[in-house]
Parts: C-alpha cells; sequence; structure tokens
C-alpha cells in the first residue's frame, strides 16, 4: 500500500516565532497519524532544526526543507547541503519546485543531480513537476510532465524509488485559487503512475505516492483526495493557517 501524505510547503513565509506557533497550532488539533498517512512540514532552512524539535516526538510527523545545493559542500556561498539538512533533523526535501525552475533557473540537469545528493545523505526527495497554462493550454501536458520526470529522475535504480515521492502541481493552478478539477488531477496522476511502471514496473508504479499541488484547501481537499491515484497533496497558501492545514489533514485521515 502506498502512503497519503499532506506535505506543507511555506515557501518564504514565517519568521522563528511565527513557524513555532503555526507548528503547535498544527500539533494541537492534529489526528492520530499511522504509517499509511504522515504530514510533512517544509518551513525555510532557518526553521528547520527548530521545527524538527517540536515535532520529534510526534509520529508520522516529518520535517522537509524546500531546496538543497547540487553540491556535497565547499565554497558555495549562501548554499545549504542535503548533508546539512538531513542533520538538522530533516527527512524530507523539496526538489524541482516549479518557482526554483522558474525563477532560479534551475535545470533539469540540476533537479537530477540535488536528487542524487539528497537521497545519498539519506533524505527523501517530493520532486515536483508540472506544466505552464501555454502547455495546457495546447493539450501537450503529459508530454511536458513525462520530460521532466525522465529528466529529473530515471536515471535512478529501481530500489531509490521507495525515497522518492511525486507532487503534480500544475503552475496555473500555484496561488491563483484556480484548482485543477478533480478529473484533470486524476488524468495527470494517472498518467505519472503509467510512465513509471513503463520505466520501472507496475509495482514500483503501484507504491509511489503522487501529491497534487495547486491551491489545495479544506473545501476541495476531499473531492481531489478521493481520486484513485491522488495520494494526498503539497500546500502553499493553506499550510499557513494551522486550521486550513489541519482540514485537509482531515481531509486525507477521511480518503
Ligand atoms: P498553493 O497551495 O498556494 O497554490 O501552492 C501550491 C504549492 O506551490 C505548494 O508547493
Amino acid at each position: 500500500m502506498r502512503k497519503k501524505i499532506v506535505a506543507g510547503n511555506w515557501k518564504m513565509n514565517m519568521n522563528l516565532d511565527e513557524g513555532h506557533a503555526l507548528v503547535a497550532g498544527i500539533l494541537k488539533g492534529l489526528p492520530e497519524l499511522n504509517a499509511d498517512k504522515q504530514v510533512v512540514i517544509a518551513p525555510p532552512f532557518i526553521n528547520i532544526q527548530h521545527t524538527f524539535y517540536q515535532i520529534e516526538d510526534v509520529d508520522y510527523v516529518h520535517v522537509a526543507a524546500q531546496n538543497c545545493s547540487t553540491e556535497n559542500a565547499g565554497a558555495y556561498t549562501g548554499e545549504v547541503s542535503a548533508h546539512m539538512i538531513q542533520h538538522a533533523g530533516a527527512s524530507y526535501v523539496i526538489i524541482g519546485h516549479s518557482e526554483r525552475r522558474e525563477y532560479y533557473n534551475e535545470t533539469d540537469a540540476m533537479l537530477a543531480q540535488k536528487t542524487d545528493t539528497a537521497l545519498d545523505n539519506g533524505l527523501k526527495v517530493i520532486f515536483c513537476c508540472g506544466e505552464p497554462l501555454s502547455v495546457r493550454d495546447a493539450g501537450t501536458e503529459n508530454d511536458y510532465v513525462e520530460a521532466q520526470l525522465k529528466a529529473g529522475l530515471f536515471h535512478l535504480h529501481k530500489h531509490q524509488l521507495a525515497n522518492i515521492v511525486v507532487a503534480y502541481e500544475p503552475i496555473w493552478a500555484i496561488g491563483t485559487g484556480r484548482t485543477a478539477s478533480s478529473q484533470q488531477a486524476q488524468d495527470m496522476h494517472a498518467h505519472i503512475r503509467s510512465v513509471f511502471a513503463a520505466q520501472y514496473g507496475q509495482a514500483i508504479a503501484d507504491g509511489l505516492t503522487i501529491l497534487y499541488g495547486g491551491s489545495c484547501k479544506p473545501s476541495n481537499a476531499a473531492e481531489l483526495f478521493a481520486c484513485a491515484d491522488v495520494d494526498g497533496g503539497l500546500i502553499g497558501g493553506a499550510s499557513l493557517k494551522a486550521e486550513e492545514f489541519l482540514g485537509i489533514i482531515d481531509a486525507m485521515m477521511q480518503a
């Protein structure tokens, strides 16, 4: 059985005090999670260790970084390595978010390298993919997303796939209030799973957790998570308010 995950990507929001209060609020209302239903919190780098200390005794809640360096160590001013992230208490790292691809010119080759260094340092990877509106309008979103996954992940060996989570985030739905319909999400998630099945076999594809991201909120999470191939969500805006994030976690618990 593949895992269901609700992950909160805080992006560049929350100072230490605000982050502390948010995590405290989430923990207060958190239902009992289990190995099949987990929560991930991705604060800014500077909050990682503090967030880890807040959640370390809570089962099935994990901390993620939002990015990592392509490099392991050395003279790379301003960079943070996967090793440092892991050492600070994170167990996941988000790689390939569309904001990193677009604003920081992260290429497929860099994302493949980041994935390798993350896995080598014992982190699990939440690998993001998703098409811009122009591609959706042209009807070529399946090919576009497939190419992103092949370039970023398909150099991996089969045994490494257990440490990969895929997040499908259509760019036109991120922060826009415009959610993909559950049918659009399901269609793409099924496509993603079929692409992994063709490369790695059906068993690996069936075990792959595929999250949806893009204006996911308590009011639409249940319908999205009811889709056969949607295994949870990567949440931006709604992860910044404890009650909204908890509402989405509840939708996962009931799915
Ligand atoms: P929103 O939930 O704010 O649309 O952001 C989604 C996202 O980019 C999560 O990584």
